[in-house]
C-alpha cells in the first residue's frame, strides 16, 4: 500500500476516533483501522452487499454471498447451517467478510421463557437479564449472532397484538427492562462466543398505531414521543445495544424508516449512537405505499439519507444504491458510513477472528437443565393473582378430585406464545400435566369443553358433568398464541368464541372455581371478575407453563407478579392507562365531567396490580430532599411488613406527580420499584432515591426542563393504592 494511502487511512481513523470517543459502544482504534483498510479494498457493489439482508437460504443467495453481495441473513438457524454459510463468506468471497446472522430471539431460543409482557409482570430486572443471557447462550451456540430484540415499544392499546412482545404501558419500567435485556443478550463483551448483539425495536412509536391496528398511522405530539416512546430506546442504547430497527409506521407524516428526525437528529446527534440501523422487513420498500417516493430508487435514497444502514428483505438498496451513486444522487461516502457501522459490529462480535461455532456446544446447551430451571422460575414470577376470594387458593394437595376444563388446559402449543423461535410444542408442560404431576393423575379429570374460537357448545355437558363430580374446578381459557404478536390486532378484548359461555355454565355448578387465563394482552372480563372467586393471569409462560401454574394453584409458590398494563372493563375504554392527564373536568359523580355514561371510568384492574397469598402492610412513609451541590436528591422510604402467614413477594412502587407545571403533567408517574420477599411478620424499610433531574418534561420549545414546585409522592402496592406524601423542589438546573 502506498504511504499516502496509509496516511490517509490513519487520518480518517483518527478523526473518526475523535468524533466517536464519547459514544455508547466502545470504539477501538485498532478496529477502526481494520475497517478503513477493508473499506478501501471494497468495490461499490461489495459495500452495498454489506447493507443487504435476506431471509432464509437458497443457492442463488449462496452465490451472492460468494460474490460479496449479501452481508447478512435472517431466519437461518443451527450451528451446521450457520457454519456452512459462514464458510462461503469467509473462505470463498473475495474479501472474506463474515456474515452477521440475525434471528427473532424474543423470549428464548429453544428453551422458551414467558412472553415479554408476562415477564415484565415479574418486575424483576435481574431475572429478565438472566433469561436474556440464557437465550443468548443457546442462540449463539446455534450460530445466531444478533437478535431482533428487545422489543421496547410502549403500548397503551391492548387491541394491538404486539403488546405481547413488550413490557407494557409504562416507559420507566420499559426502560429498566430494556436495559436489562440488552445487558443480558450482550454480556460485557460481544466477543464472548455466548453473547449476541441486541436490536431494540421498533424505532419508534410503533405501539401508538391508531385504533391498535398493526402497522397503522401514528400521529402523536412530539413531547409525547420524547417523554413516552423514546426513553426505552434511549435506555437500550445507553446499555450498549449495538443495533436498532427502524419501524413500519409513520410518525406524524414521516415514515419511521425514512425519518431524519428520529434516525439522525435524535439517534445519532443527541444520543451518539454508533451502531447500525436495520430496517424492519421491507419497511424501505413499503415507503412506496406510504407514498413518500415514486420509485424504489427514490425511497432507497430517502431511507439511506435518513439513517437506515441495512435493508432487511426490501431489495431496495441492492437494486438501486449503485445507480444512485453513479448518477450523483448519493455520495459514496454516505454508503461508506453505513458500511463502517455494519463492519464495526462484525468486528465487535469477533466474527473476523472466530466466524464458526461449535456444533457440540450447541447440543450441550440447548434445553440445558439450568435453562429449564430458569424458565420455571421466570414462569412462576410472571403469574399475576387477580382475585382470591375467601382464600380459596391455595388448593389442598389432599383434594380428592379436580376437574380441569377449557380449550387451553392441555394446549401443547399456545404456551409458547408469539415469536417462539426454535421453541417446540413437545417441550411444553401443559396446565393439565402440571396439575397431574402435582397431585397424582387419578385425581384429575379433564374435558376440553370447547375450542378457543368456536360457537359450538357440544363439549359443555361433559364439562359440566366432570365439574359436578369434582371438589374444585380449574377452567383454563383465553387466547391462542396466534391471537397476539405481529398482525394480530383484535377489535374485541373479550374471550374469543364461546369460552365465556363455558365459564358461565361451569359457574352454575356452584363448585369452587379457579379461572386460569392464558393470553397475550389484557382481556375485558368484568363478568369473571365479579363472579369467579379466583382468577390467575398466566399469559403465555413458555415451556414450564403447566408446572408454574400448578405450583401456584397448590401453594408451592406464592404469586407476586403485578400487571404492567391496565385491564379495561370493556374495549370502549381504550386507550386507558394509569399515567393519563387530569383534564379540566376530572371524572366524578357530577354530570359534566370526563367519563362514560355506560361504564365506570376506572379500569377493571389497574397498572401495577396483583395479589399475593399473604398480606402486606405499608406504613411510615418518609420523604426528604437534600441538595448535594450538584443536584437535588429526593429520599423516600416506607416500611413494608408481611402480615400474613406465608412467605411472599411484594412489588413496592413509587409514583410521583408534578402538581403545578407550565405544561400539564400526568396524574401519576412510576419512578422507582423494588420486588422484595418477606417472611411472615418480617418487616423491611424499602428506600429509594430520585434525582430532581428525573422529574422534568419537555416544554413547548422541546427543551427538557425541571420546574421548581410541589410534588406528590406515593409508595404502595399498585398505581391506585399507597401512602401519600409530598416534597418541594426549590433548586433546579437545566440539563
Ligand atoms: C417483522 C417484525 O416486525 C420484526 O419485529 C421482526 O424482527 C422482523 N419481521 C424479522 O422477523
Amino acid at each position: 500500500m502506498k504511504v499516502t494511502k496509509l496516511i490517509c487511512i490513519f487520518l480518517i481513523v483518527f478523526i473518526y476516533a475523535l468524533t466517536l470517543s464519547a459514544q455508547n459502544l466502545p470504539i477501538n482504534s485498532d478496529v477502526e483501522n481494520k475497517i478503513e483498510t477493508l473499506l478501501h479494498q471494497m468495490a461499490l457493489a461489495e459495500k452495498i452487499g454489506q447493507l443487504h439482508q435476506v431471509s432464509g437460504i437458497t443457492n442463488e443467495y449462496r452465490q451472492q454471498i460468494r460474490e460479496g453481495k449479501i452481508g447478512s441473513l435472517l431466519n437461518v438457524r443451527g450451528a451446521k447451517t450457520s457454519n456452512e454459510l459462514q464458510k462461503i463468506a469467509v473462505e470463498q468471497s473475495r474479501l472474506k467478510i463474515p456474515l452477521i446472522i440475525g434471528n427473532d430471539v424474543i423470549h428464548g431460543y429453544r428453551t422458551i421463557y414467558p412472553i415479554p409482557l408476562a415477564e415484565a409482570a415479574s418486575w424483576d430486572p435481574k431475572l429478565v437479564e438472566k433469561t436474556s443471557a440464557m437465550a443468548a447462550k443457546e442462540a449463539a451456540a446455534s450460530g445466531t449472532h444478533w437478535t431482533f430484540a428487545p422489543m421496547v415499544d410502549i403500548a397503551r392499546d391492548p387491541r394491538w397484538g404486539r403488546i405481547a412482545e413488550g413490557s407494557g404501558e409504562d416507559h420507566y419500567l420499559g426502560s429498566v427492562l430494556a436495559a436489562a435485556k440488552v445487558r443480558g443478550f450482550q454480556g460485557t463483551d460481544l466477543k464472548d462466543p455466548l453473547t449476541i448483539v441486541a436490536c431494540p425495536k421498533h424505532y419508534v412509536a410503533y405501539g401508538a398505531a391508531q385504533g391498535g391496528r398493526d402497522y397503522n398511522t401514528v400521529d402523536i405530539a412530539i413531547n409525547t414521543l420524547r417523554e413516552i416512546y423514546l426513553p426505552s430506546f434511549k435506555a437500550a442504547i445507553d446499555a450498549g445495544a449495538g443495533t436498532i430497527m427502524s419501524a413500519f409506521n409513520e410518525i406524524n407524516g414521516v415514515p419511521a424508516s425514512a425519518n431524519p428526525f428520529t434516525l439522525t437528529q435524535v439517534l445519532r446527534n443527541e444520543w451518539s449512537f454508533n451502531g447500525f440501523v436495520v430496517s424492519d422487513w421491507n419497511s424501505i420498500g413499503e415507503l412506496l405505499n406510504h407514498g413518500i417516493g415514486a420509485t424504489p430508487a427514490d425511497v432507497g435514497k430517502k431511507a439511506l439519507l435518513a439513517g437506515v444502514d441495512m435493508d432487511m428483505m426490501g431489495f431496495v438498496y441492492i437494486n438501486n444504491l449503485a445507480d444512485l451513486v453513479q448518477q450523483g444522487q448519493i455520495e459514496e461516502k454516505r454508503i461508506d458510513e453505513a458500511v463502517r457501522r455494519v463492519l464495526r459490529i462484525k468486528f465487535q462480535l469477533g466474527l473476523f477472528d472466530h466466524p464458526y461455532v461449535d456444533p457440540q456446544l450447541e447440543d450441550s446447551l440447548i434445553l440445558h437443565k439450568n435453562h429449564l430451571s430458569l424458565a420455571l422460575e421466570s414462569a412462576q414470577k410472571s403469574i399475576v393473582l387477580l382475585k382470591n376470594d375467601k382464600n380459596l387458593l391455595p388448593l389442598s394437595k389432599n383434594i380428592k378430585s379436580v376437574a380441569v376444563i377449557g380449550p387451553l388446559a392441555d394446549s401443547r402449543y399456545d404456551p409458547l406464545g408469539c415469536w417462539h423461535c426454535e421453541g417446540k410444542a413437545k417441550d411444553i408442560v401443559t396446565v393439565l400435566e402440571g396439575i397431574k404431576t402435582k397431585i397424582s393423575p387419578e385425581k384429575v379429570h379433564y374435558v376440553k369443553g370447547c375450542e378457543i374460537n368456536s360457537q359450538s357448545t357440544d363439549g359443555f355437558s361433559e364439562a359440566i358433568q366432570i365439574a359436578n363430580m369434582a371438589d374444585a374446578v380449574v377452567v383454563v381459557v383465553g387466547e391462542s398464541a396466534a391471537m397476539s404478536g405481529e398482525a394480530a390486532s383484535r377489535a374485541s378484548l373479550d374471550l374469543p368464541g364461546n369460552q365465556m359461555e363455558l365459564v358461565k355454565a361451569i359457574f352454575e355448578t356452584r363448585k369452587p372455581i379457579v379461572v386460569v387465563l392464558m393470553n397475550g394482552r389484557p382481556l375485558s372480563i368484568p363478568w369473571i371478575a365479579e363472579h369467579i372467586p379466583v382468577i390467575l393471569e398466566t399469559w403465555f409462560l413458555g415451556i414450564q407453563h403447566g408446572n408454574a401454574v400448578a405450583d401456584v394453584l397448590f401453594g408451592d409458590v406464592n404469586p407476586g407478579g403485578k400487571l404492567t398494563v391496565t385491564f379495561p372493563r370493556t374495549v370502549g375504554q381504550v386507550p386507558i392507562y394509569y399515567n393519563h392527564k387530569n383534564t379540566g373536568r376530572p371524572p366524578s359523580d357530577e354530570k359534566f365531567t370526563s367519563k362514560y355514561m355506560d361504564v365506570p371510568f376506572t379500569p377493571l384492574y389497574p397498572f401495577g396490580y396483583g395479589l399475593s397469598l399473604t398480606k402486606f402492610k405499608f406504613s411510615d412513609l418518609k420523604v426528604s430532599t437534600e441538595n448535594t451541590g450538584q443536584s437535588t436528591k429526593i429520599n423516600a422510604s416506607v416500611g413494608v411488613q408481611n402480615v400474613g402467614d406465608r412467605v411472599g413477594d411484594e412489588v413496592v412502587q413509587l409514583y410521583v406527580q408534578d402538581v403545578v407545571a407550565s405544561m400539564t403533567r400526568p396524574v401519576k408517574e412510576l419512578k422507582r420499584f423494588q420486588r422484595i420477599t418477606l417472611k411472615p411478620s418480617e418487616k423491611k424499610r424499602v428506600e429509594f432515591q430520585l434525582d430532581a433531574n428525573e422529574l422534568g418534561f419537555y416544554n413547548q420549545n422541546m427543551e427538557y426542563i425541571v420546574e421548581p414546585g410541589n410534588f406528590k409522592i406515593w409508595i404502595g402496592p399498585n398505581s391506585v393504592e399507597g401512602l401519600e406524601g409530598s416534597f418541594e423542589i426549590t433548586d433546579v438546573r437545566r440539563d
